[in-house]
């Protein structure tokens, strides 16, 4: 346990980092009693999706749209030309993301899924397969809508929560020459290539690999299309991991890695530091030919996408700041020290530590439980119960159902996921929640699961319910 003299730096062996900012202004937060708390999780169905963020406490469900902005971003949103169609601000995103990312073509969209569905209708044909390095909720269902088969391309350590492997996010090559054998390549509508894999615990590919992947692609004349809401965070892995790198910007990183793709879709809520966002980033003109006539029917205008000006100001300045060496270490930095507490008292989890988050691992966890009791989801809601600290199921919940068989898909990682919103919690919170999973781990053995009581037909997760299992 903490040795109540030592700062928390010295008893990790080094020099004490803090975080790049100072609070000009602040929000109040309140803690409920656990009697508020149960009556709250059992008027939610147990699902942290549904509970009410006042009745939170420090709220970790998502690093997504829930980042501070900036002084800058806030004086940004003040010269919002709101006109329907040219406005400043969209200009200037436009070059914002072709100087950062160096994609020819930006669609602005009202958020990162509004981006996925214009890619996925614009480049997949019914029946067509798109190879992923490990599916995203999103990203899976709006493929499948558009009539393509997801198939996983990750490397195998990826499905594996105690391997070591510094790039677990990798595309496994041989998988992608196996399904073009077996397929042809005129059967694969694109890569669909994540940065930092959210599902794996938010784990990197690495430069040699997307390098190797894009000369395999070229060999076969099939394009490589980036998730990028969370590049920036991939970067600094690089820059950390790989040789060669160490020297290098994130931001020259990243334009580097970009530089092998195609393409990128983007939920400017991550890594942009904005509350709503996003964008489609394109090379080809024909795909943005037909991107950008799709953006009227679902998003708006091709130069708002579904955002206000001021939203695109902001967005803009976000992109400069996310880049920056020091935003991106501290924020790593952030997340790895809540993992280093939970990893002296041994707690299961995800490693290595990823970009945005902590991954619990649930199954682990909770070793005497069946998947079909979802571990994840009960984890979720015990953090919940133990100090109001609001956590995500990632697991056979988030899974959803095979669209062939219509049976759970039982993922091999059963987890929970702690996330972290940039710019907003300090080191004491973390200790909080630290503390929190520790209570809740020292009492495991009493905790029977959940079984589901409503299940919605798209993204279940978001809103299903469910009952304690009794007895
Ligand atoms: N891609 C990834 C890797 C994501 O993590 C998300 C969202 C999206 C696409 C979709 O973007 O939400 O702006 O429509 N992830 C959130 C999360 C919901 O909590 O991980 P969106």
């Amino acid at each position: 346990m903490t040795n109540q003299m030592m700062t928390t730096g010295q008893q990790l062996g080094r020099r004490s980092w803090a975080e790049p900012w100072k609070i000009k202004m602040v929000e109040p937060m309140f803690m409920t009693t656990a009697e508020q708390r149960g009556a709250a999780l059992g008027e939610a169905g147990y699902n942290t999706f549904l509970l009410k963020s006042e009745d939170v406490y420090i709220d970790l469900l998502t690093d997504s749209g829930t980042s501070a902005m900036s002084d800058r971003q806030w004086a940004g949103m003040m010269l919002g030309d709101e006109a329907y169609a040219g406005s400043r601000n969209f200009y200037r995103l436009e070059s914002t993301i072709q100087h950062y990312y160096g994609y020819r073509y930006v669609v602005p969209t009202h958020q990162g899924r509004g981006a996925e569905n214009l890619i996925s209708q614009a480049v997949i044909r019914r029946g067509q397969y798109v190879p992923g390095n490990m599916y995203f909720t999103t990203t899976r269902l709006h493929q499948e809508l558009a009539g393509g088969i997801f198939a996983d391309v990750i490397i195998d350590e990826a499905h594996d929560p105690s391997s070591l492997h510094p790039f677990k996010g990798n595309v496994d090559l041989d998988k992608v020459r196996a399904l073009i054998d077996r397929e042809s390549a005129n059967n694969i509508a694109y890569i669909s290539l994540a940065g930092t894999v959210n599902m794996a615990g938010g784990q990197p590919v690495s430069m040699a690999n997307v390098r190797e992947l894009r000369a395999l692609c070229d060999q076969h004349g099939i394009r490589i299309y980036l998730d990028a809401t969370r590049m920036v965070e991939n970067a600094f892995f690089i820059q950390e991991r790989e040789e060669g790198y160490a020297d290098k910007s994130v931001a020259a990183i990243l334009l580097e890695f970009c530089s092998y793709t195609d393409g990128a879709w983007m939920s400017a809520k991550k890594d942009n530091l904005v509350n709503i966002g996003g964008w489609l980033a394109l090379n080809h003109e024909d795909v943005y030919e037909r991107a950008r006539n799709m953006v009227v029917v679902y998003e708006g205008l091709h130069t708002y996408g579904g955002m206000a000006g001021r939203d695109m100001e902001a967005l803009a300045i976000g992109i400069e700041e996310c880049v920056q060496d020091q935003h991106v270490r501290s924020r790593i930095g952030q997340v790895r020290y809540l993992g280093t507490l939970l990893e002296q008292w041994g707690i299961p989890m995800v490693q290595p530590i990823g970009g945005h988050a902590i991954f619990l691992n649930a199954r682990a966890f909770y070793d005497h439980l069946p998947q079909s009791a979802f571990p994840g989801q009960t984890l979720a809601a015990e953090l919940y119960l133990d100090g109001g600290v609001r956590a995500m199921e990632r697991g056979v919940v988030s899974a959803g159902r095979d669209p062939e068989t219509g049976d759970h898909r039982y993922p091999k990682l059963e987890l929970t996921r702690l996330t972290i919103p940039r710019r907003v919690y300090t080191q004491s919170h973390m200790e909080v929640v630290a503390e929190s999973v520790k209570a809740v781990y020292d009492r495991r053995s009493e905790t029977r699961g959940l079984k589901m009581a409503y299940e919605p037909e798209y993204l279940r997760f978001f809103q299903a319910r469910f009952e304690p299992i009794s007895g």
